[in-house]
């Protein structure tokens, strides 16, 4: 067991005992620490431990409370042997996942760039004409595949970095979260083996703990993105059913494969006929004048599945992704109407709308533009404070640096350390299932770059400082 799962329990039993009552508040984190001899991250972990228990609640700005009924539980505590390190990685994600959306705090560990971002008002006045404008039989029309002028308008876009591709193999769908999820499904079943980056997108590893699969993990340097030797020996050694990969502006490295990369990736994957679920959502957001073609492109047997959003460029929260699935476009199609049914139909026409008439390239290159100006004064930043000996990636795209620190840190210290100090950060440990990267974080420079934020780096490399194991 380890230690959070033991003081969690340690809490448990008091809490059931009674001599903690329903209501009460749980003694201050600096008496538990010093009570059990145990960190910061392990007292919090036991509490989010007994939060899943439903033995404490937390009150906003006030702490945590006995949850009512704790006192009658039966032993939910058979939960305390949660063994498994997936289940952990999704509890370290929701945790990171909450802490970054605390009203105020710096962003450091956020998945999204800033909506100031993004033309909101333009995009709204292209959602009123599309509904104002709504066939009501497009409620039916636009189920899946999805809105035609909006698989018309992405068929677009693939012509433009030289891919010929029918609208016929477009799915839409609730972002590309639920694309990539959708992939998978489609080409797995319980018990099967998947190949997925490491570090990696967590959700890829969450993905694989619901539906029952196991996972490979394949090692991908922040410099030259996923190592394709380990990968070919992995093909070797496993029955890999799937991949499930980046190939630009990787999340969390900011990583990119080149052009002969994804042509040899196509082509080792052809070779074993195994498809790659291509995750993209970056791509748009190159910072050099070019889009890098996609794996896609080098696809000649309809195994790449390309997975791309308007989240991250254009529409955070309209929800709208889509899924380009070459011969596993119809599986697809028939798992979203038996999922989810549809993506929001206004949402889809509004997009369509915009993408026809309002002028996404031109804002496509200021938010690029953004990005590059963000990425330089966070360089400079990272420059002048952190310690010497710290390493991070030098992104091409997006809005991600992957920092390896230079001493023995013990980064989920510092995750719950830079929360105290209103700063949020994601931990190398949440892209990976194999309790890895503890000296490395994901940084976020997605957000307008102001005296705070420089601020913000200068505390955090304050903090690094103090975190040291
Ligand atoms: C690498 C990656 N893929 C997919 C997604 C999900 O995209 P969407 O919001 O379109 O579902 C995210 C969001 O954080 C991401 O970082």
């Amino acid at each position: 067991m380890k230690r959070f799962e033991s003081l969690a329990d340690t809490m448990a039993k008091e809490i059931r005992s009674g001599s903690l009552p329903t209501g009460s508040r749980l003694p201050s984190l600096r008496h538990v620490m010093a009570q059990h001899g145990v960190s910061q991250s392990t007292v919090f972990r036991a509490y989010y431990l007994l939060e899943d228990w439903g033995l404490i609640q937390a009150r906003e700005r006030s702490g945590y409370f006995v949850a009512p009924g704790a006192l009658t539980q039966d032993r939910v505590a058979k939960g305390s042997s949660t063994g498994s390190a997936k289940v952990e990685i999704s509890d370290l994600v929701f945790s990171v996942l909450d802490a970054a959306k605390q009203p105020g705090i710096v962003p450091f560990g956020s998945a999204f760039p800033s909506p100031k971002l993004f033309p909101l008002q333009r995009l709204g006045k292209s959602l009123a004409q599309a509904v104002r404008m709504t066939n009501p039989w497009s409620t039916v029309v636009d189920l899946p595949p999805g809105n035609e002028q909006l698989r018309r308008q992405i068929a677009l876009r693939y012509v433009g970095i030289g891919i010929a591709q029918s609208i016929d193999e477009i799915v839409i769908t609730n972002g590309a979260l639920e694309a990539l999820n959708l992939c998978l499904t489609a080409v797995t079943r319980p018990g099967d083996v998947v190949a997925v980056e490491s570090p990696g997108f967590y959700a890829a590893l969450q993905a694989i703990e619901r539906l029952d699969l196991r996972a490979v993990q394949i090692p991908v340097d922040p410099q030259t993105g996923l190592d394709l030797e380990a990968l070919a020996k992995a093909l070797e050694e496993h029955p890999i059913r799937a991949c499930w990969f980046m190939t630009n502006f990787q999340n969390p490295t900011g990583a990119t494969l080149t052009a002969e990369k994804k042509q040899a990736l196509v082509a080792l994957l052809a070779e074993y006929d195994v498809p790659l679920i291509e995750d993209d959502v970056y791509g748009e957001l190159h910072h050099d004048p070019d889009y890098p073609p996609p794996a896609l492109a080098f696809d000649k047997k309809g195994l790449v599945m390309h997975c791309s959003s308007f989240s991250k460029t254009l529409a955070p929260g309209y929800r709208v992704g889509w899924v380009s699935a070459g011969r596993f476009a119809g599986r697809v199609q028939r798992l979203k109407l038996m999922t989810t049914l549809s993506a929001s139909i206004p949402a889809q026409a509004g997009i369509a709308d915009y993408l026809q008439h309002g002028g996404y390239d031109k804002h496509l290159r200021k938010l690029r533009g953004a990005f590059r100006v963000q990425l330089d004064a966070m360089n400079a930043a990272l420059a002048h404070y952190l310690p010497d000996g710290a390493t991070w990636s030098q992104p091409k795209g997006g809005y991600f640096l992957w920092v390896k620190l230079p001493r023995k840190i013990d980064v989920m210290q510092l995750h719950f350390l830079a929360i105290e100090h209103g700063i949020s950060i994601a931990p190398g440990p949440m892209f990976t299932a194999s309790h890895q990267f503890g000296d490395c974080i994901r940084l976020n420079f997605g957000h307008p770059w102001s005296a705070e934020t420089g601020k913000a780096v200068e505390t955090l490399a304050s903090l690094i400082e103090r975190a040291e194991r």
